[in-house]
């Protein structure tokens, strides 16, 4: 059976590592091994003894301790440690549906949870994000109103990847009670969690909320470590789990050894690494707000409440033709709304690199030309 086209990564496959300037990457700055075990207080040999055997298939028992201190209701036992984080959501679409189900989707979507889910299911509802004026709204009234008997699984992301929306935690938990009134599943994609700005803080995980829950989550976003290759789901229904460890034992069989003992390290650092990419965040909107102020025709700014990119509205016919002359002309590399599913009249900008202020004046530079 066919799939859609993974639309983000085949634009990405064509500049990401040819384009100097990174104006839209969803990762925050990364590091070198060495600065992590610095940061985590160790040295280099802890890495260098690393037997590499196969390793246990549900995750090193450490690392699944280490992840499930951070939740209230999360034990190690119900941690499943991936071989990257887009392979939870393969396993889970495959573990959770068959075809003929409904599954509602929240829109715009980051391409696996979308395209997945309507592989396996073959139908897939939207659940609209829309413009407002100062940021991105979500209907939940919309929503009770798109749920019928068929309806399996709600897949929503938050802090949302690409408009950076957050729901209140009232929202959220009204999100829950729904979903937990109807029997219905709620994957909720978390890689962004702990990127959030406002006074409310760190919205509460899924997985303490909700026990027909799946949690996505990893370091490749608000750690910045991508390249590890680290992620996990956190799945509280046993029969579940071992359904979908029955998934993965055709995916991976089991996470790497050296990426295993790695993740810990930066999970030991973990609250010195988010905070410093919360602050070049910060720093970065700080530097973009002006310049959006700078070009009112050109730029629709709806700040995100959380995680590292936004969603900016681009008044061109094309975003596509536009990035494209961008990339090669000046080695700018910002990703166009035909590329995530919606209007080709928005563009994604991402704030957590430290290239950002240069990436910036480059753009500036083209367009004052
Ligand atoms: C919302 C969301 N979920 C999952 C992933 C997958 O993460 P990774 O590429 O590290 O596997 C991404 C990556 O862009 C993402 O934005």
């Amino acid at each position: 059976m066919r799939i859609a086209p993974f639309a983000t990564e085949h634009y990405y496959a064509l500049y990401e590592f040819n384009t100097p300037h990174m104006l839209s990457s969803s990762d925050c700055e990364t590091m070198s091994i060495s600065e992590l075990m610095a940061l985590a207080g160790l040295g280099l040999d802890g890495l260098g003894g690393q037997r590499l055997g196969y390793t246990e298939s549900q995750g090193n028992p450490d690392l699944r301790t280490a992840v499930a201190a951070a939740y209230d209701h999360i034990a190690p036992e119900q941690v499943v440690v991936l071989t990257s984080p887009v392979e939870g959501i393969y396993l889970a679409m495959r573990t959770l549906l068959e075809p003929g189900d409904e599954v509602i989707v929240l829109t715009p979507a980051y391409d696996a949870l979308k395209n997945m889910a309507e592989h396996v299911a073959g139908r897939v509802q939207p659940w609209q994000l829309t413009p407002a004026a100062d940021g991105w709204q979500l209907d939940f009234d919309d929503l009770e109103r798109m749920i019928n008997d068929q309806t399996k699984l709600i897949i929503v992301n938050f802090p949302h990847n690409p408009t950076g929306y957050l729901p209140t935690p009232d929202e959220f938990q009204s999100l829950i009670d729904l979903c937990a009134r109807r029997g219905i599943w709620l994957f909720c994609d978390e890689m962004y969690r702990g990127l959030e700005f406002g006074e409310a803080g760190i919205l509460p995980s899924a997985a303490d909320l909700y026990d027909r829950a799946i949690i996505l989550t990893g370091l490749s976003k608000t750690h910045g470590l991508p390249g590890l290759r680290a992620g996990w789901l956190l799945i509280r229904d046993e029969p579940t789990r071992r359904a979908l460890l029955n998934w993965k034992f055709y995916t991976t069989i089991c996470p790497a050894a050296p990426t295993e003992f790695l993740a810990m390290a930066a999970l030991s650092a973990g609250e010195t690494i988010v905070a410093r990419n919360k602050a070049l965040i910060r720093d970065n909107i700080a530097l973009a707000e002006p310049f959006f102020r700078r070009w009112p025709d050109l730029f629709t700014w709806r700040p995100p409440r959380a995680g590292s990119v936004a969603l900016v509205g681009l008044n061109v016919p094309s975003a596509t033709d536009y990035c494209h002359d961008l990339a090669q002309t000046t080695g700018v590399l910002l990703l166009p709304g035909a590329f995530m599913g919606i209007e080709d009249r928005y563009v994604r900008f991402g704030f957590g690199r430290n290239g950002f202020a240069t990436a910036l004046t480059h753009y500036e530079t083209y367009l004052e030309e």
